[in-house]
């Protein structure tokens, strides 16, 4: 019988690479199970999705907290009610402390969407294609206090094609972020990854971490 770990995912809008490890979860030999979507915003689409698919839902909203640390010990409190014991930010669009990314040290993980550690931060599809980067792409990383710095357990890359827009080039990227993701959460869950000196060691033979990812259709 598969072990199942439990799986927050923090959520702040679409929430399409919430909905592509959702899918990842619904396959009987997935070694995860996400017991809840937690968003700052009530109106992140995500959680509709979520909802329809049975998930627990919860909203925290930031502006409801003093500060950044009251705030991340209601989602820490939260995320431990549910039984979480690892946790996949999926397009959450708040910096979070470092009590809270140091209480989750190598059990939280995140999707940006640039090969890093080039283009750490915002807006990195337009910044690719004014750098005249010819490959861009995705990377699944462990998270540090320093933004999208983590150790890399995962990335795809794609080509720019001329005449790529920030939104056409998004769009390729989105679709390697849904696979790369619950690829990178299932080498977790299963307990292949770890991190040493700095660096994430993925224990899986190499046709794993293709881009042919088994875990969806
Ligand atoms: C994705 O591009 C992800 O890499 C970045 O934010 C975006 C979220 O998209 N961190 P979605 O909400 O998962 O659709």
């Amino acid at each position: 019988m598969t072990v199942r770990r439990k799986v927050a995912v923090l959520i702040s809008g679409r929430g399409s690479n919430m909905q592509a490890l959702v899918r990842a979860c619904a396959r009987p030999d997935y070694p995860a199970k996400i017991v809840l979507v937690l968003s700052n915003r009530a109106d992140a689409a995500g959680l509709d999705f979520a909802r329809e698919a049975g998930i627990a839902t919860e909203v925290i909203s930031h502006k409801d907290f003093p500060d950044r640390a009251s705030f991340d010990a209601a989602m820490d409190a939260e995320i431990h009610r549910h039984g979480a014991g690892l946790v996949c930010l999926a397009g959450f669009m708040r910096l979070l402390d470092t009590v809270i990314i140091e209480a989750w040290r190598d059990r939280m993980i995140n999707i940006h969407p640039s090969l890093l550690p080039s283009f750490r931060g915002l807006d990195t599809h337009e910044r690719a294609l004014e750098a005249g980067v010819k490959l861009a792409g995705c990377s699944v990383h462990f998270v540090r206090p320093d933004v999208d710095t983590g150790p890399i357990i995962a990335q795809a890359a794609v080509p720019v094609l001329p005449g790529d827009t920030p939104d056409s080039l998004a769009a390729r990227i989105l679709e390697q972020e849904h696979l790369i993701y619950p690829m990178a959460l299932r080498l977790l869950a299963e307990g292949r990854v770890r991190v040493e000196g700095g660096r994430a060691v993925v224990d899986a033979p190499t046709a794993t971490v293709s881009l042919r990812n088994p875990d969806l259709p």
